[in-house]
């Protein structure tokens, strides 16, 4: 555990948002070529399930594209993956082709009204190893419905402690942009914390809020949550701008960030239309190549943990 340095060169903005870090875990991570895969293609399954929060409260940084995309890559590898979507918006059940209008039973009624898990979970077409808790618009009242329950920031982690159904080795959160009880839910359910990050100015704005609150989470509901993963997004490797951002990310966060980076790429924003992730959409594109390197720098990272 490590305290972040503060450089007498940082902007305000990101003095800002780096002065809340108190702790945070570096892991030592082998790269791929130190832990090869599997002959067959398989990538090493956890010995246990690894809950990982995807958050930012930041719109559009590529919080559900990350999910979505990662979550396939891993399973493509032999991984049993879950993706749980948390945002009443559904991006990431459109994305994976999973009904998420009208009247199917949603993540909503797992934490307000009990339903299980189970009922609601869906195999995600084509997609053996991969399976989707889809959202409907009615979960945007579950931030205000949740304030009156019994329990209410852990009505995800009791839901998914009591489904184990289908022997899971991933479990994805894709968070909404905020920071209220559902963002709340998704932190106290996990292991693990991955923040996007856009490479983009501001992209460190806010940030600073988004660490207190997991420093907040661990002191007082989830001691053992971790920022394990920080990926960078949106990387336009012809901007200037975009290389100061990814430097200053990883001056700060070392070896928590990812190595790989993810590119712009217009396949990416155009899968989810198709209701697929890049990986069977265009999986030569240079989007789905990244989405895999890193799916791969996390599968290794878990057999070091
Ligand atoms: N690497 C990328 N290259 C090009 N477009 C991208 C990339 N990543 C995400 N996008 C597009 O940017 C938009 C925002 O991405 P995404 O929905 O993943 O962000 P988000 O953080 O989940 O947003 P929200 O906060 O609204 O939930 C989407 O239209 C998506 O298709
Ligand atoms: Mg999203």
């Amino acid at each position: 555990m490590t305290q972040t340095p503060l450089n007498p060169g940082d902007s305000p903005l990101v003095r800002e948002a780096l002065s809340s870090v108190v702790s945070r875990e570096t892991s030592a991570t082998p790269t791929a070529a130190q832990t090869p895969d599997g002959g067959d293609g398989t990538w090493p399954r956890p010995s246990k399930t690894r809950v990982i929060a995807v958050a930012n409260q930041k719109g559009g940084v590529g919080k559900t594209t990350t999910s979505v995309n990662i979550a396939a890559a891993l399973s493509m590898h032999g991984q049993r993956v879950l993706v749980v979507d948390l945002d009443p918006q559904g991006n990431a059940s459109t994305a994976l082709a999973t009904e998420h209008r009208g009247d199917v039973p949603d993540v909503y009624q797992v934490l307000v009204d009990d339903l299980p898990m189970a009922d609601i979970v869906k195999q995600v077409p084509d997609m053996p190893n991969l399976f989707c808790a889809p959202a409907t618009i009615d979960l945007a009242g579950a931030e205000i419905e949740l304030v009156s329950l019994v329990a209410r920031e852990a009505r995800l982690r009791r839901a998914l402690a009591a489904y184990d159904a289908i022997d899971l080795d991933y479990i994805v959160i894709d968070c909404p942009p905020s920071l209220g009880l559902l963002t709340v839910n998704a932190l106290v359910a996990a292991d693990e914390v991955m923040i996007p990050i856009q490479c983009e100015y501001y992209a460190l704005e806010g940030l600073g809020q988004l660490l207190r609150n997991v420093d907040l989470i661990r002191a007082h509901l989830n001691p053992t949550l971790k920022l394990s993963t920080i990926v960078l997004t949106m990387y336009d490797g012809r901007t200037r701008l975009a290389s100061q951002v990814a430097d200053e990310v990883r001056s700060h966060f070392g070896d928590t960030v990812l190595n790989t980076v993810i590119p712009r790429s217009v396949r990416l924003s155009e899968a989810p239309s198709y209701g697929q992730s890049v990986m069977t959409y265009d999986p030569g594109s240079s989007g789905a190549m990244a989405y895999m390197d890193a799916a791969r720098e996390i599968a290794h990272r878990a057999i070091v943990a």
